[in-house]
């Protein structure tokens, strides 16, 4: 995904060009732009990699203006160059985009045919082209856009300017958000509430298929034929919330920290929220939950909580393959999507076909105007505060938070017999804040650990029942900011294959339950789970692996392991959570020790608004 900021104002633009920028730049950072609009023309300054690059080119210049607007890209066409970076010109029209024009080769073609050649491999070139050909026919900029539009497929959101008229700034939404905020008079367009939040406190979202044209001090929208929409402007309150580093080195140290605040502010908000106790639960016999990476993961999760808890049957599926996924759902099945930022463009397409199909969906987001938050027909919002660092963290725990407490009331509104473990399980669920912040105590011996781990060359995280799929989160975070081969498998899986792959130089990361209560082998399932997990140490041990037990506290497993940091005694549904909180320590200590980006892995972004 890409950012996009745009300013028409009566100051200089370039400063709130490059804040914005930098607010936006979590979205994607492989490299950065602005242009710039006065009576003297456009001039535009490009550069790879982060937005302070561009900054450095930009400081040279003193560059003034009426507006501009403002790029940060995560490529999707054509390579990680300054020619391929935004803003985009083509004759008169310069342009900053996010999305993708998915017929674009066709239209490249179609103006190569007369005549025009492209200077980048990118497709929003080929937008400023077909806006140019229009107003070189002399249309106003706006007719010239409506005119373009019927000639795109995909999901995209775009800021264009033509020079003849340096004050306006047009932005057009379709399936991709773009926000509008006034700062004192000051018109400011930006891809998400977040680059808006240091400028003004309130704004609104177009909604897809709108226009808006941007003067100093005043806007007006417009609908895809160019009419003037009389609809209401709703303006949200852009939470401010301190998106500073205050004293961590990196964002994802400073959101694993935050956990426990988000843990609990999502709880105390869920109970406060009438769409929770207004859910038709009834309705339901079958979750069927979807999102992408760690959003899927939470799914996994709660999967578990759905099944043991409520005792309807749970199925997850990757939101990219959607148009699998519905070929024999029944119409009583709850689709529930998964997604931090509500952007996924995989998980807003899974909404969009369980929607066609009639079946209910219920969206669990971070980010309210999210696209998913306004599709879906329920949304229940997780309260992690903004999410930087692209390694999730904070909005994972609080995802799987929240998906505990709706199973718990899913219960208790069909009341199940069976949930006679809620008293036993009522006490953990108000300790988890607590809890999670215990396990931050373990950070200083987690990173310890890490630097024993540093030549280690492959890291298996292993589990059984609901701690594979922890397992298969901590994998993840550990492969995608130190870049080091992870794999997660269930635990008694191993021997049939991948133990090939265990030898001296593997790390064995063994998550095992230590039970709902603190004498852990008084639980009969938590017995058999660790005897068996006995084994799995006993296979991996003998060939030469690296055994770091996480979980049972027992005398066998401190002494068969090289290391162990103990965890609270929680309970079976709460321990995932705190074995997370391990995993987000760990993965984040060892990149750390390896010199690696942390909040901007390489060749990822934030959230991925492309399929
Ligand atoms: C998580 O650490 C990754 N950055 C990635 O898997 C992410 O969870 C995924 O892209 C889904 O994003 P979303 O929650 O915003 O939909």
């Amino acid at each position: 995904m890409c950012g996009i900021i745009g300013y028409t104002g009566n100051e200089n633009p370039v400063s709130f060009l490059i804040k914005g920028l930098k607010q936006l730049e979590y979205r994607g950072y492989d490299s950065a732009g602005i242009a710039v609009f006065s009576d003297n023309g456009t001039h535009i300054v490009r550069a790879v990699g982060p937005v302070r690059n561009l900054e450095h080119k930009v400081s040279k210049l003193s560059l003034q203006g009426f507006s501009g607007i403002g790029h940060t890209r995560w490529a999707t066409h054509g390579k990680v160059t300054e020619g391929n970076s935004h803003p985009h010109q083509a004759g008169r029209i310069t342009l900053v985009h996010n999305g993708i024009i998915e017929n674009y080769s066709e239209l490249k073609e179609q103006i190569e045919q007369i005549g025009r050649t492209l200077k980048s491999e990118t497709d929003t070139e080929v937008l400023a082209h077909l806006i140019d050909i229009e107003v070189e026919k002399g249309f106003l900029l706006l007719e010239a856009i409506t005119r373009v539009i019927p000639k795109l497929r995909g999901s995209y959101a775009f800021v264009v300017s033509d020079p003849e008229d340096p004050r306006c700034l047009i932005g057009v939404s379709q399936g991709i958000p773009l926000w509008v905020g006034n700062s004192n008079g000051n018109m400011l367009l930006s891809s998400d509430s977040r680059g808006l939040s240091l400028f003004t406190n309130e704004g609104f979202v177009l909604k897809s298929a709108e226009i808006v044209q941007c003067r100093p001090g005043s806007f007006q929208v417009f609908d895809f034929s160019g009419h003037l929409t009389t609809k209401n402007i709703s303006l949200t309150q852009l939470s401010n919330d301190s998106s500073e580093l205050v004293g961590f080195e990196h964002y994802m140290m400073k959101e694993i920290y935050e956990q426990p605040l988000a843990v609990l502010n999502t709880k105390a908000k869920l109970i406060q929220s009438a769409q929770l106790y207004s859910l038709p639960f009834k309705l339901w016999d079958h979750v069927q939950l979807m999102g992408c990476g760690s959003a899927r993961h939470a799914g996994l999760v709660a999967k578990h909580y759905f099944e043991q808890i409520v005792g309807v049957t749970a199925t997850v599926d990757y939101a990219s393959e959607f148009s699998d996924c519905f070929n024999h759902t029944q119409p009583s099945t709850l689709v529930i999507l998964i997604s931090q930022s509500g952007e996924t463009a995989d998980t807003l397409s899974a909404l969009r076909a369980a929607k066609n199909r009639g079946l209910a969906t219920l969206s669990i987001t971070n980010r309210k105007q999210s696209s998913l938050s306004l599709e879906s027909d329920f949304c229940l919002f997780t309260e992690a505060g903004c999410e930087i660092s692209v390694a999730s963290t904070k909005a994972f725990t609080s995802q799987v938070s929240l998906l505990l407490a709706l199973a718990y009331e899913w219960s208790y509104q069909i009341e199940r017999v069976e949930s006679s473990f809620r008293p036993q399980l009522n006490p953990y669920l108000s300790a988890l804040p607590e809890q999670i912040a215990q396990t931050l105590q373990r950070d200083k011996q987690i990173r310890f650990i890490a630097e024993k781990l540093l030549s280690s060359r492959s890291f298996f995280f292993l589990g059984r029942g609901v701690l594979f799929n922890v397992a298969q989160e901590c994998a993840l975070k550990l492969k995608e900011i130190s870049y080091c081969f992870a794999e997660a498998y269930p635990a008694g899986e191993l021997k049939h294959g991948p133990l090939a792959l265990i030898d001296k130089d593997s790390t064995v990361i063994l998550l095992t339950t230590r039970g709902s209560t603190g004498d852990s082998v008084s639980d009969p399932l938590t017995h058999l789970q660790q005897d068996k997990m006995k084994n799995t140490l006993q296979e991996v041990k003998s060939r030469g692996a690296f055994i770091w037990t996480w979980g049972a506290d027992t005398p066998y497993f401190r002494q068969e392991s090289h290391e162990f940091p103990p965890l609270p005694s929680s309970h079976r549904f709460t321990e995932p959570i705190l074995h997370t909180v391990l995993g987000q320590l760990f993965a984040y200590h060892l990149a750390h020790l390896k010199g690696a980006e942390i909040d901007k892995p390489r060749n990822l972004a934030k959230s991925v608004t492309v399929e």
